[in-house]
């Protein structure tokens, strides 16, 4: 087929299909023809035989536009996906919503400062000299990142331990990828966050719950199930979804345990800094033995899960392998995003966004619980969240499915638990968004919907 041909082929179909939008701006002749290695003939000839049939407009200097209203034709095929735990979260990128879990207080968020400390980051970025990016992130935010965990979690490690990653979730897969563990067993917690199961499992591994009560992670309950497992997953300051703090002679026996038979521990230290009550516990990691204990953080809590970063403490023993697995699959995200954290930190911002951000959750969590009273039976502080109890005729999956669309979203208990059996109906209502002049209503709705459903 002749190039010209072959260039409105492509045109016509992705604006029949409307992968190319109405009003949407074409690339001009020069940059198009230069992109694809042909005259600018050939692509102007291509756009005068998609304007003669109505597909393109062109606008003299202003270029060439798809038009307005062109005609659609019926698709040959379409994607299908469904969202993993469809129908109980919010749309991507929509306002969140009353009970919503995992995003920080957005009315509360510094937005002046942080503004300033990207745009200077910006401008150091745009002027860096940037032949060689250190995958394992930034020198000045992993030194920052390093003073900032012995000040505030106890936890001595030098920049070379900290590995920065997306996240929570992303630095889980380089651990997994790090440690090759694929396939053996891996001791999780019950009930536990239900990404890390999901996360581990895809990765081939073999699940063994271990039940967790006020003192987190039953130890011995483990050893008798699984002694060999050679990994656990645990969230010691403040269990997820129980909100425990794990007890020093269950820190003391997990440790142990890890020495004596080589296990890895990773240690999820996701709600740690936002302890609301009581004093936080320091990390795992800072403990004696802690070499055995890979320790992962996020700023998606305390700052915004938009941030996308986040942070491996590899022990001594995993440095190596860590860096490689950041250099060859996975090196860090975005560095003006790390030099502006640096920069926010450094400035003792951080440390005075966590203090606000304690006292705003916990007023707004006394707030709810005052709010619920006797309607609803509060089980326990869960963390951001209040965990309540729900008859046990209420599914309470199909609970949620059913307020989601009413403007409130709550997390189901039930899929924290791996044992279907032993698990009870609740809900998790995260606190973070819940200003004060919207609970009322918020709880109104939550009511109406247990009502209905009992
Ligand atoms: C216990 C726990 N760990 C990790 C995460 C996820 O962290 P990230 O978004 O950084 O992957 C969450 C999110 O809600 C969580 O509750």
């Amino acid at each position: 087929m002749p190039l010209g041909e072959q260039i409105s082929g492509a045109i016509r179909a992705a604006i029949l299909d409307k992968r190319l939008a109405p009003g949407s701006r074409l690339p001009s002749w020069q940059d198009l023809a230069t992109q694809l290695g042909v005259s600018r003939g050939t692509v102007k000839g291509a756009y005068e035989r998609l304007a003669d049939e109505a597909l393109v407009v062109s606008a003299g200097a202003a270029g060439t536009r798809v038009s307005a209203t062109p005609p659609r034709r019926a698709k040959a095929s379409t994607v299908i996906s469904e969202q993993p735990y469809s129908g109980l979260l919010p749309a991507f990128y929509s306002t969140p919503l009353p009970f919503q879990m995992g995003v920080p207080a957005q009315d509360a968020f510094p937005a002046k400062i942080w503004a300033r400390h990207r745009t200077r980051a910006v401008r150091a970025d745009a002027m860096a000299s940037v032949g060689q990016i250190d995958p394992r992130g930034h020198p000045e935010l992993r030194t920052q990142i390093a003073s900032y965990l012995a000040i505030a979690r106890g936890l001595q490690c030098d920049p070379d331990q900290v590995i920065l990653t997306a996240g929570y979730r992303n630095g889980l897969a380089m651990v997994i990828r790090a440690l090759a563990l694929g396939g053996s067993k891996v001791w999780i917690e019950e009930p536990g966050y239900p990404f890390t199961k999901k996360g581990l499992e895809l990765d081939g591994m073999e699940l063994i719950p271990v039940p967790v009560d006020g003192e987190g992670i039953d130890v011995e309950r483990g050893i008798r199930a699984c002694k060999d497992a050679p990994l656990v997953v645990v969230t010691p300051g403040q269990q997820a979804p129980t909100g425990a703090a794990m007890s020093p002679s269950r820190r003391a026996a997990l440790l142990g345990w890890a020495a004596r038979s080589g296990a890895w521990i990773i240690e999820d230290d996701y709600l740690s800094e936002l302890q609301l009550s009581g004093r936080a516990m320091p990390a795992l990691a800072s403990e004696p033995g802690g070499d055995r204990v890979i320790h992962i953080g996020s700023f998606g809590k305390t700052m915004s899960p938009a941030l996308g970063l986040g942070f491996v403490i590899a022990p001594l023993e995993l440095v190596g392998r860590l860096w490689e697995v950041a250099t060859y699959l996975q090196p860090a995200p975005n560095t003006t995003t790390q030099l502006a954290l640096a920069g926010f930190i450094a400035d003792g911002h951080y440390l005075r966004h966590l203090r606000h951000m304690k006292a705003l959750y916990s007023e707004r969590r006394d707030a709810l619980r005052k709010r619920l009273g006797d309607r609803i039976t509060v089980e326990a502080m869960s963390g951001l969240a209040v965990m309540v109890k729900l008859p046990p005729t209420i599914n309470d999956v199909a609970l949620v499915r059913s307020v989601v669309p009413q403007g409130i979203a709550p997390m189901p208990l039930s899929i924290w638990w791996s044992d279907r059996a032993k698990m009870a109906p609740g809900l998790l209502l995260g606190v973070t968004n819940l200003r004060p002049k919207i609970v009322d209503a918020a709880c109104a709705t939550l009511e109406a919907a247990i009502a209905s459903s009992n």
